[in-house]
């Protein structure tokens, strides 16, 4: 399963990727707002430090200002994901910008048949909100499950990027039922090295390292 990091904040992605464990970065116009930065600049330095596909963001609605503003974020890097909302619209300017080769990530997605509209108009990746389905005491897992499910039943490509993941046992459930990505904030990705065990563990091998003086250098 991919890593992708939900930020725009350059130095929580920078610390990641040293440490391999970032396969891409989706940034949505929240998280640009957060970053203080202009979208342009910050998507562009973000493509410089990471290889994977850096998921960026149309501000428009209509589907061929959509489709002007794809052609422009793609010519920021090789590795654009051109992101739009799952509307009509979004799936019209998906169709088009994926025929001229380039990624798209169809955000916003809340239902199975959602997906399977973005998969037949050639989405590269489908992003299903696992979190705000949660907020509404509706269950996002279900509908990871629901879209990997009918993906495999017909040999959709398209790639499923489980988003708005809030939590570590969101990550493990994604890694269970085979979300192909994920897409976490730094704080939930760092997160997943945590156990209270470790911590113990740890505290009673510090406290015999100094009660028996043990050395290594
Ligand atoms: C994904 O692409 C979105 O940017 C993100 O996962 C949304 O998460 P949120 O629901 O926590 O805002």
């Amino acid at each position: 399963m991919k890593f992708f990091v939900d930020t725009a904040e350059i130095d929580a992605i920078a610390e990641l990727n040293d440490l391999g464990m970032v396969d891409g970065v989706t940034t949505n116009p929240s998280l640009i707002k957060k970053s203080g930065r202009d979208i342009l600049e910050v998507t562009k330095e973000i493509c410089d430090l990471v290889d994977g596909p850096v998921s960026a963001e149309v501000t428009a609605t209509d589907a061929d200002e959509m489709i002007a503003e794809g052609r422009k974020l793609v010519k920021i890097a090789d590795n654009i994901a051109v992101k739009v909302p799952l509307t009509w619209d979004g799936l019209k300017a998906c169709k088009t910008l994926t025929s001229e080769g380039h990624m798209v990530n169809v955000t916003l997605c809340f239902s199975a048949n959602q997906a399977l509209l973005a998969a037949k108009a050639g989405a590269t990746f489908i992003s299903p909100f696992i979190g705000r389905l949660d907020d509404i005491a509706l269950d996002g897992m279900d509908l990871i499950e629901d879209i990997r499910t009918i993906y495999d039943n017909f040999g959709f490509e398209t790639e499923v990027l489980a988003a708005s993941i809030r939590s570590a046992n969101h990550v493990q459930d994604c890694a269970r039922v085979g979300a192909d990505v994920i897409t976490a904030p730094p704080a939930v990705i760092k997160a997943l090295a945590n156990h209270p065990l470790t911590d113990k563990g740890l505290a009673a091998f510090l406290a015999d390292i100094k009660a028996a003086n043990i050395k290594i250098l």
